[in-house]
């Protein structure tokens, strides 16, 4: 098995990638940070699986076509391609910066349709493959001092929704995974306490336990998966009564 997790030099990413140490074939890591990359070939020894890295800003318009068409004519074969590459800054609702909500769509949601644009008619070409993204809890409804990552991950939701069906055709299965709080260098700038934060690792074992179980949708903890639920099915002026209480301390 070839398995490509962009994003995958620090948090869920790195955590994944860990998994398919002696599970996959061809690990192929993809990430900004050269020195990170570096130290994964070092870290991740293994003897059944081979480590390849490759630097890549996802949100480089010259450069995703170059390295994306060079993994895709290398390996010919990709069976899961995990997008785990994500941006995130905390602003209250009247701090409207247009470069960090251009940063944050670039990254979560653009950054993913560039990698897509290659990958995809690959994948339809190989009538096969298993594509994953990583979005978020906050992609369920409008949450206080989310206004620019919430519409990005529901973006991202609602494009998983929008391929679903085409890429099942074409026997090419897709995953949504959306977290609620887990720890990594993205979270540690929130300084609210997080509801049921959980370690990058064991996130990734949920992630990994479901890509297996090849399920459309990954939503965890069980907890904040029943919570976001029940409030998305809500008419929203409870929503936002409910919300507004939920969300007090923040
Ligand atoms: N942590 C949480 O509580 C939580 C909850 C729900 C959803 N999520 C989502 O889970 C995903 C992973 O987040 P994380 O918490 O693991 O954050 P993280 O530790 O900051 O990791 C983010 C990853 O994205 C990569 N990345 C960022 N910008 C990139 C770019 N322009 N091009 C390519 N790669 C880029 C980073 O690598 P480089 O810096 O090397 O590029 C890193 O590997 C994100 O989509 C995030 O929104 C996280």
């Amino acid at each position: 098995m070839n398995v490509l997790i962009i994003g995958a030099t620090f948090g869920i990413g790195y955590e994944l990638s860990k998994k398919y140490l002696g599970q996959s074939e061809n690990l192929i890591l993809v990430g900004r940070t050269k020195e990170k990359l570096d130290n994964l070939k070092q870290e991740f020894q293994s003897p059944l699986t081979k480590i390849s890295t490759y630097i890549l800003d996802v949100t480089d318009k010259s450069n995703f076509k170059l390295i994306l068409n060079s993994i895709v004519n290398k390996f010919q074969t990709i069976d899961l391609v995990v997008y785990c590459s994500g941006y995130y800054e905390p602003h209250d609702t009247f701090d409207i910066r247009i470069e960090v909500f251009e940063q944050t769509f670039s990254v979560n949601f653009l950054g993913m349709i560039n990698c897509f644009s290659i990958l995809l008619p690959h994948f339809k070409k190989q009538q096969s493959g298993h594509i994953a993204v990583i979005s978020s809890l906050a992609g369920f409804g409008g949450l206080p001092n989310a206004s620019s990552y919430g519409p990005s991950k529901a973006a991202m939701i609602n494009y998983c929704e929008s391929i679903k069906i085409d890429c099942n055709k074409n026997n090419i299965l897709v995953t949504i995974i959306n977290p609620g709080f887990v720890k990594t260098r993205l979270t540690d700038k929130n300084t609210f306490d997080m509801p049921f934060v959980m370690d990058a690792d064991k996130a990734a074992e949920i992630i990994y336990q479901g890509l297996i179980e090849k399920k459309y949708e990954i939503t965890f903890p069980l907890p904040m998966k029943l919570l976001f639920k029940f409030l998305q099915i809500l008419p929203r002026p409870i929503y936002f009564v409910l919300v507004r209480l939920l969300t007090k301390k923040i």
